[in-house]
């Protein structure tokens, strides 16, 4: 092949290996009310960063280590992290790649998440609760963007892999997972109900 393709971008979607997915995101939504009714800190924080949504991600950023419940989401979270963690070809020297944070996010209509990527992190990514019809969907950015100022932009008909921005749809009952350096937004949710996520981190120690 006289032309290569180099520098990959690796992003993991699945479903969890959970054959009753859907009584565990039912047990996994009403803790995720009970949360953000409960958290006045978090209440606060959203209220100043989040405006019109609810996010842990200040205030209870473990919940791994809360609740039994996220707990189980953990393990069933851990082989497909290991699993990607093989596709991207790390070697971690013989370190574990651990859960460190563990937060909820809720986005009634109009909410945004604006452009970010997640620092001190290896793995990150987002399993989905509750994923109206029409919700938003997460967008990741080409790493590489601000190094194309003038460069020709792509043919509409160009591969996936060849455009500067790829969407990945919310869906109950699936995870996404990237590398937490992977730039990334979610649009306005423009439908009434809520969008339901759960963020997390993986690092190696
Ligand atoms: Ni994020």
């Amino acid at each position: 092949m006289p032309t290569q393709s180099l520098f990959p971008t690796l992003i993991h979607t699945a479903r969890l290996a959970d054959k009753d997915w859907a009584a565990f995101n039912r047990q996994l939504l009403s803790e995720c009310h009970q949360l953000a009714h409960d958290d006045l800190a978090g209440q606060r924080w959203s209220a100043k960063n989040y405006p019109g949504g609810y996010t842990s991600y200040n205030s209870v950023c473990r919940m791994q280590q809360m609740s039994p419940t996220f707990a189980a989401l953990e393990r069933k979270l851990n082989r497909h992290v290991a699993s990607y963690a093989r596709a991207l070809a790390l070697d971690l020297e013989g370190r574990q790649l651990a859960m460190t944070d563990c937060w909820v996010n809720i986005m009634p209509q109009l909410v945004v998440h604006g452009l970010h990527l997640h620092p001190l992190s290896t793995i990150s990514g987002t399993y989905y609760v509750q994923t109206p019809k029409g919700c938003s969907a997460i967008k990741f950015e080409d790493p590489r963007l601000d190094r194309f100022m003038a460069a020709p932009p792509r043919r509409s008909d160009c591969k996936p892999e060849q455009r500067p921005w790829f969407i990945v749809p919310a869906e109950a009952g699936k995870l996404v997972l990237f590398e937490s350096w992977l730039r990334h937004e979610v649009a306005p949710n423009p439908v009434k109900t809520e969008r339901i996520s759960i963020s997390f981190n993986y690092n190696w120690f």
